[in-house]
C-alpha cells in the first residue's frame, strides 16, 4: 500500500506511524524527522529549513520535494510506503502524483487524522520524544517510565523546539490555510479515508485506522 498520513500538527500522525510499521512493515518516510536530521547534521538543507521551522512556517517546497524523491527510490519502499508530513500543499501533491506517475504508482489510501485545535495544543506542548529510538511520549496522556528516561533506557527525553505554544499556534494556521486543501484534492480521487481522533486514545485510533484502511 502506498499511503499518505494526513492531518494537523499532533493529530498523531507519527504515532500511528510507528504501529503501522510494526504491524505492516511499511517504511515511515516523515519529512519533519529527515528536516530535524538535517538541522542537527548542520547540512546545506538543514540550514535552509532551520528558520522555517523554528518559526512555524513551512519549509519551501523545493528543498523538502528533492528530499522525497530521493527516498522514495530507495529499495524498502519497492513495496509500499508511509508518507508522513508530505504533501502539506496543493503543488507538493500534484508534483508527488508526476513523480509515482514516473514509476507507475499511485497512491492508494490518505489517511486524515481530524483533531480539536485545542486539544492538538495540550498535546504538542506535552510531548517528548526520544533521541535514541525515536519514541513518542506525552507528559499526560502517554507518559515515559520516568520524567526524563524512555523504555530503550535512553536518558534524556527532549522537546523539538517548534513545540511551545506560539509556534504551534503558527503550525495550525499553515496546516488551515495550506495544507487543508488537501482533503478535497483526495476526496476528489476517491482515496480519502477519514478517522477523528478527538478525545479517543491512541490506541482506538490505531484499531479504527486499520479497520478504514482494509487493514483487519
Ligand atoms: P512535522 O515533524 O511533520 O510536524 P507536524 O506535522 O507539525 O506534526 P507533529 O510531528 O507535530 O505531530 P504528529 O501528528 O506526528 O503527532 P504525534 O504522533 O507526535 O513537521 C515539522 C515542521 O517541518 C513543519 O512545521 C515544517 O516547518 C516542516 N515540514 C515538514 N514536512 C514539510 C513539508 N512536506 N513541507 C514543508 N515543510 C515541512 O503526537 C503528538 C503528541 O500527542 C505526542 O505527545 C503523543 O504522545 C500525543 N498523542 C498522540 N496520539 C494521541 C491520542 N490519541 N490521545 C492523546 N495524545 C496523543
Amino acid at each position: 500500500m502506498n499511503l499518505i498520513l494526513l492531518g494537523p500538527p499532533g493529530a498523531g500522525k507519527g504515532t500511528q506511524a510507528k504501529k503501522l510499521v510494526v504491524s505492516t512493515s511499511m517504511p515511515q518516510i516523515s519529512t519533519g524527522d529527515m528536516l530535524r536530521a538535517g538541522v542537527a547534521a548542520g547540512t546545506d538543507l538543514g540550514k535552509q529549513a532551520k528558520e522555517h521551522m523554528d518559526a512555524g512556517r513551512l519549509v519551501p517546497d523545493e528543498v523538502v520535494i528533492g528530499l522525497v524523491e530521493e527516498r522514495l527510490a530507495q529499495a524498502d519502499c519497492k513495496e509500499g510506503f508511509m508518507l508522513d508530513g508530505f504533501p502539506r500543499t496543493v503543488h507538493q501533491a500534484e508534483i508527488l502524483e508526476k513523480m509515482l506517475d514516473g514509476m507507475g504508482r499511485q497512491i492508494d489510501n490518505v489517511l486524515l487524522l481530524d483533531v480539536d485545535d485545542e486539544e492538538l495544543v495540550k498535546r504538542i506542548t506535552g510531548r517528548r520524544t526520544c533521541g535514541k529510538c525515536g519514541a513518542i511520549y506525552h507528559l499526560v496522556f502517554s507518559p515515559p517510565p520516568s520524567d526524563d528516561t524512555c523504555s530503550c533506557g535512553s536518558i534524556g527525553l527532549v522537546q523539538r523546539a517548534d513545540d511551545n505554544e506560539v509556534t504551534v499556534r503558527e503550525r495550525l494556521t499553515a496546516y488551515h490555510d495550506q495544507t487543508s486543501p488537501l482533503i478535497d484534492f483526495y476526496g476528489n480521487r476517491g482515496v480519502l479515508r477519514k478517522v477523528s481522533g478527538t478525545g479517543k486514545k491512541a490506541d482506538e485510533v490505531f484499531e479504527q485506522s486499520k479497520k478504514v484502511l482494509g487493514l483487519g
